[in-house]
């Protein structure tokens, strides 16, 4: 079954083919960053207007890319929510455009669902159950996963989320957008041990997250230092992005092996953009290792939206003869 996913929930315009859920057959992804870097952050009327630009170039050369026309394809799968209710409409009402007049069936998808399945993609994919983390620009939220379909959520972030509190600590700082990799790149050259920013915990036995008193430190380490006119130098400001990057990745992992002990699981899996972050990466797996966990983690082009993901979790839903009619809304909010 070759199903189309296409993905528009942000800022990132995406199609993909995808074989039987699991092969590759295209993903393209048009990023928008350069048109809202300037206003460091994602402004959704300008994101939306250029979801329409992009959507019948990146899905005519996803197909291209396949070596597929539309009478090839068997199924499409489109992100319903959550996300930027402009932004979704766009590849909503093209999804549902092309279901119509190809007389394809097609299925609404949820982006965090999606998040969560884009290991599949991969060589070695988890056998379920599995301990879920979705660590995004919208979300954190802890799951355990006993299939497709089969969630429970255990935890999510009460405020910000942790891709958030990245991209805001770059603004402040004047970084640029988005936040994560810039940091993640900065932080190479910092000390993680320099400024001891605060771990909010919530309690051992809450699975939720909270970064904004975490941002609101690195406000009032700004206050407190004043960067000099010609800004910070080099070496502070890479210790205060690493130091800051550090109390994120010690929460996400003390709270996801927390999860993995309360659920007594084997099998972890991590998503959403942030999961492409090094340090993190690096942490789970010593993480795994000690708790005898098997560490699943998508590479960072499956980690960031991609509309790959979102071919994977149609093709179960479709195969099971599950579809959405053309009634079909978007929704900024779809819990998981
Ligand atoms: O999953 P995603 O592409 O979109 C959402 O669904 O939100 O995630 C984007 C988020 C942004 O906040 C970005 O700063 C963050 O993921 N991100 C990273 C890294 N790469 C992307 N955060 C930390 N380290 C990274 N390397
Ligand atoms: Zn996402």
């Amino acid at each position: 079954m070759r199903v189309l996913g296409i993905e528009t929930s942000c800022d990132d315009t995406g199609a993909a083919v995808v074989l039987n859920g699991r092969k590759i057959l295209s993903n393209v992804v048009s990023s928008q960053i350069s048109i809202h870097q300037k206003y460091g952050g994602v402004v959704p009327e300008l994101a939306s207007r250029r979801h329409i630009e992009s959507i019948v170039p990146i899905v005519t050369e996803a197909l291209k890319e396949a070596q597929v026309t539309l009478r090839d394809i068997d199924g499409i799968a489109v992100t319903q929510g959550p996300g930027l209710v402009g932004s979704l409409l766009v590849g909503l009402s093209f999804a549902k455009s092309i279901a119509f007049a190809q007389g394809l069936p097609f299925v609404g998808v949820n982006h965090i669902e999606a998040h969560l399945s884009a290991i599949f993609l991969e060589e070695e994919t988890p056998k379920f159950p599995f301990i879920g983390l979705v660590v995004s620009g919208g979300h954190t939220s802890l799951f355990r996963v006993d299939g497709f379909g089969k969630y429970r959520r255990l935890g999510q972030t009460r405020d910000d989320a942790a891709g958030e509190a990245f991209d805001k600590v770059a603004k402040l700082l004047g970084l640029g957008y988005p936040g994560g990799p810039i940091i993640d790149e900065l932080s190479k050259e910092g000390n993680p041990k320099a400024i001891r920013f605060p771990r909010p915990s919530l309690g051992k036995n809450s699975f939720d997250f909270s970064f904004s008193g975490l941002k609101t430190a690195v406000v009032n380490f700004v206050k407190a230092n004043p960067p000099p006119p010609q800004g910070y130098s080099k070496n502070l400001l890479c210790d205060i992005v690493s130091s800051f990057q550090e109390a994120v990745v010690e929460v996400l992992v003390a709270k996801t092996f927390q999860a993995v002990r309360h659920q007594g699981l084997k099998r972890v899996v991590i998503s959403g953009g942030v999961a492409s972050n090094r340090p993190l990466r690096q942490k789970m797996k010593e993480g795994a290792l000690q708790q005898k966990v098997r560490l699943y983690i998508p590479s960072p082009s499956f980690c960031t939206d991609n509309a790959a993901m979102v071919g994977v979790v149609g093709y179960e839903y479709l195969k099971r003869g599950i579809r959405s009619d053309l009634s079909l809304n978007a929704f900024s909010n779809l819990p998981l």
